[in-house]
């Protein structure tokens, strides 16, 4: 289990931009025996999954860039702490998720929605190849957190 979670993080590690703060910083304070669902755990991704998009189609990249390194660390989390899943079903998601991160670089906006399309085609393609066919993600049409901004705020 330990040499497949490396196997699996070497693997999704991408070239994405450096955060502004480090992450480390950020750590749970202690290193208990708290194992989330992975239904809980897909459902912080599912929440990542429309951040990223909304974020994206405000142009608001530093914000995309966060959402998809927490997406990011959502899926790694599910593969690790889940060995019923195929590794290949979780690198296949390297391949969108690299590039998300090149369009968010590259701040294309074209780029950046057919590249969620195709992050979202993998969500659905382990689904459907876990039994939970039924579980259907999209790109999402509305934005539900009312209580955030997604425009940068502040500078443009
Ligand atoms: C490597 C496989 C895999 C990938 C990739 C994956 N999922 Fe899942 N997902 C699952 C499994 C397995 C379940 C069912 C968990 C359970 O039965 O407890 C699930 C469940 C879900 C659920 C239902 C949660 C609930 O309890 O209501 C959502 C929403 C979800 N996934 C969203 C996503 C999104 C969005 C992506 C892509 C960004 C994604 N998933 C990618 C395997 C995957």
């Amino acid at each position: 289990m330990k040499l497949r979670g490396w196997f699996i993080a070497l693997l999704m590690v991408c070239s994405l931009t450096p955060l502004a703060i480090a992450q480390s910083n950020l750590d749970a304070a202690t290193n208990e025996q708290y194992v989330p669902r992975l239904g809980d755990i897909m459902n912080a991704i599912q929440s990542r999954h429309v951040k990223l998009w909304f974020a994206g189609k405000s142009l608001n990249w530093e914000l995309a860039d966060y959402e998809l390194r927490q997406l990011k660390g959502g899926l790694l989390e599910a593969a690790v702490l889940y060995p019923g899943i195929p590794v290949t079903n979780v690198t296949t998601m390297t391949r969108p998720v690299q590039a998300i991160a090149d369009t968010i670089e590259a701040r294309d906006a074209k780029r950046f929605a057919k590249a969620v399309g195709e992050l979202t085609e993998g969500c659905n393609a382990c689904h459907q190849s876990m039994g939970r066919g039924y579980i259907v993600m999209r790109v999402p049409t509305e934005q539900p957190f009312s209580n955030q901004l997604f425009p940068p705020q502040g500078k443009q």
